[in-house]
């Protein structure tokens, strides 16, 4: 089964092709909002603009015509309403033009799944860390996840853009920020860790207040260096306490900050000392994806069969945790 998956969240649109667990393409066009953050408007007009060149680079790479396509998957939510419509728009579109079944698919599911998939584990505890989203779930046996613990504010990924653009970074993003903290010396900033869960407006805030006080280079760099540190221990803090608590021996991060060399080196450090497999899959897999949907969309497809076409709009706050709700 050939199945197409359309990625239209937030900044990046991407049309991904599937076959039976194999990746045939994978076409990702991401929107650089340089440091006026994401504006909702701009990311729909850039998906608009770039929808019909992203679906005949993912079908040509995969070696296949519409024709061909037999399943179509959408990330549903949760996401930004402008730019996820632009999405859920087009895929219902094509749906309706070639006459293909359309399933809605859970973005966090969509990470957590192609993880599993590409790290070959099997019910791991998930740390899924992006802009918008820091949770630990875990599956219960019927396959639906629950969230053990997760930022009471925001994103760890945002914590990131949000002071990088304090600091009038030109690309206020995660990875730039990790380029500027290379190198960096420890200053201290305040660590907020409530049982399984993470506050990180306290730092930020705390960051953004060293980094006014001194504008030299290098104190930035230590700042950035401090925020980095300061929020992946925390991170590692709260996903121990839930490995001890699920004596799970399989761990897997996904999501946008998952690509961090940092995290993945404290988490690998952490697993060891507890005799836990660590795994990540390759960062384009953990960027957002259109072959994640397609992969989780033939999942879901399997044990749900198609969206009715009542149920294929989008849902801006859809959590993981509302999948049964939705999808049973
Ligand atoms: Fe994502």
């Amino acid at each position: 089964m050939n199945v197409l998956g359309i990625e239209s969240t937030a900044h990046t649109l991407s049309i991904g092709i599937v076959r039976e667990g194999k990746v045939l393409s994978n076409v990702i066009d991401m929107y650089r909002s340089g440091n006026e953050g994401l504006i909702p408007r701009k990311l729909a007009d850039h998906h608009a603009n770039v929808f019909s060149d992203v679906l005949v680079k993912s079908l040509k790479d995969a070696g296949i015509a519409m024709e061909d396509v037999d399943l179509i998957a959408f990330s549903q939510g949760p996401g930004i309403g402008a730019p996820l419509s632009v999405g859920v728009g087009g895929a219902k579109y094509l749906a309706s033009r070639f006459d293909k079944p359309l399933v809605g698919v859970n973005h966090c599911y969509a990470h957590v799944k192609i993880s599993e998939h590409l790290c070959r584990m099997h019910d791991p505890l998930v740390l899924y860390v992006s802009g918008g989203n820091s949770q630990i779930l875990r599956a219960d046996s019927d396959g639906y996840y629950h969230v053990l613990g997760e930022t009471l504010d925001m994103g760890i990924g945002n914590l990131f853009d949000s002071f990088a653009r304090a600091i009038e970074m030109k690309e206020a993003h995660g990875s730039a920020l990790a380029k500027l903290a290379e190198g960096g010396k420890y200053v201290e900033l305040p660590y907020t860790v409530k049982g399984m869960n993470l506050v990180f407006s306290g730092l930020l805030t705390a960051a953004e207040k060293a980094a006014k006080k001194d504008r030299n280079a290098a104190h930035q760099r230590d700042v950035a260096y401090s925020l980095m540190e300061t929020s992946f221990a925390m991170t590692c803090e709260v996903t121990e306490r839930a490995l001890f608590l699920t004596r799970k021996k399989h761990l897997i991060a996904c999501g946008g900050v998952a690509q961090n060399r940092r995290l993945q080196q404290m988490l690998q450090t952490m697993c060891e000392e507890d005799e836990v497999e660590f795994g990540v899959a390759p960062d384009e897999f953990n960027r957002d994806n259109g072959a994640m949907i397609a992969y989780a969309g033939s999942l879901l497809f399997k044990r749900y069969g198609p969206t009715p076409p009542g149920k294929c709009d989008p849902i801006t706050n859809y959590r993981i945790d509302r999948m049964k709700e939705i999808m049973g």
